[in-house]
């Protein structure tokens, strides 16, 4: 086996079907990403639908990443899959093919962890987005916040008791009638909005004072969606709904942004370590790397992918799988997708 494989990673744990071919130097010869766009109608995944249309894409997406890599198939030295967490019905999908592609070819197979995919986003461009680094993940399943003192070495600082950020910029966008997926489209909207016209509150941001605390890095949107609902629904039965969309909007962002940073800027004070690395979907908001940035200050380093690998895609899940290989680890013929597959190195034992 070669020190420096050539790996195809896939990536189907939502609604995106890609394949990305890496080179030995984890540099991107070929990429696809594809955007299930069956789920737009519907405002949010059917699982069901997101299974069938990657099951119907897959053959063709790996074989465009190819050709765009001018790689052989049996030139491919290393597969590698997330296996989870996700929908499961996409999961097996992504899961199944590499297994048996990998396995008709006699080659290693990686099952990648997805949020841990997000974490290798940003060092696919920036050859300085390594640990140590305080990682915000902010998806549309998970919000996570963590201090990677080096790669495959977790210190779990908090997570959302409820919704995941991404989800809850999802549930907003629904309710004020913008298209999913919401994230980018509230962050349209509230650019035409005022921030401070609608004060929304900052959950869990006064609970926990010291990160001896439960709460001190958990994070929760639940009760800010309802909040979102709240003024909705009274800002719509005094028929002002048209000219408050936009304010709702900025307001709801602001708040999100708001708890996200306060608790990225707490892990950072705590620690010391004042490089951070966002990840996951909702890292391509503007706002949110604005304002990371500008409390990181001038002593500070922020790192995020460019939009295209903030989302899911497979380059990301092709170097964790490098990652993972190189540290001697790859999966047995029998691996299968997990919905609700644990974070792997977690240093302090929460999954
Ligand atoms: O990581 P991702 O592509 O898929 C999951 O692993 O869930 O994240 C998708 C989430 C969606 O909830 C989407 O609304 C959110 O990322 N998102 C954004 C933005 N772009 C995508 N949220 C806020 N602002 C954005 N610009
Ligand atoms: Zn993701």
């Amino acid at each position: 086996m070669p020190t420096r494989p050539v790996v195809l990673g896939v990536e189907t744990s939502c609604d995106e079907t890609s394949v990305a071919v890496l080179d030995g130097d984890n540099r991107i010869l070929g990429h696809v990403i594809l955007s299930q766009d069956e789920h737009k109608v519907f405002g949010g995944v059917v699982p069901e639908l997101a299974a069938r249309a990657h099951l119907q894409k897959i053959d063709a997406v790996a074989r465009e990443a190819l050709a765009e890599a001018r790689v052989g198939m049996d030139e491919i030295d290393l597969f590698g899959v997330t296996a989870g967490p996700g929908l499961i019905g996409a999961l097996l999908v992504g899961v199944c093919w590499s297994k048996a592609v990998a396995y008709a070819l006699g080659r290693p197979l990686v099952a990648v962890h997805h949020m841990e995919a997000h974490l290798f986003g940003p060092s696919l461009e920036d050859a300085e987005a390594h640990p140590p680094f305080i990682g915000l993940l902010v998806s549309g399943g998970h919000t996570l916040l963590l201090h990677a003192r080096e790669w495959g070495h977790y210190r779990l600082l908090g997570r959302t008791r409820d919704d995941a950020a991404g989800e809850a910029f999802d549930k907003v966008a629904k309710l004020l009638g913008l298209a999913y997926p919401g994230g980018p489209e509230i962050e349209r909207l509230a650019r035409e909005g005022d921030p401070t016209r609608h004060r929304l509150p900052r959950p869990m941001l006064r609970g926990g004072q010291s990160p001896a605390d439960a709460d001190y890095y958990d994070f929760s949107f639940s009760g800010l969606k309802t909040a979102v609902v709240e003024l909705t629904r009274r800002v719509e039965g005094e028929g002002a709904l048209g000219v408050e969309r936009a304010h709702i909007a900025a307001g709801f962002q602001a708040a999100a942004v708001d708890v996200l940073a306060s608790k990225t800027m707490r892990a950072v004070e705590e620690t010391g370590c004042e490089r951070v690395l966002l990840g996951g979907g909702v890292s391509a908001n503007g706002p949110l790397r604005d304002e990371l940035r500008r409390r990181l200050g001038r002593h500070g380093r922020l790192f995020h992918a460019s939009p295209r690998l903030s989302l899911d895609n497979g380059a990301m899940v092709a170097r964790t799988a490098r990652f993972r290989y190189d540290v001697g680890q790859t999966s047995p013929p029998e691996t299968t997708a997990a919905p609700d597959l644990p974070f792997p190195g977690l240093v302090n034992g929460m999954s």
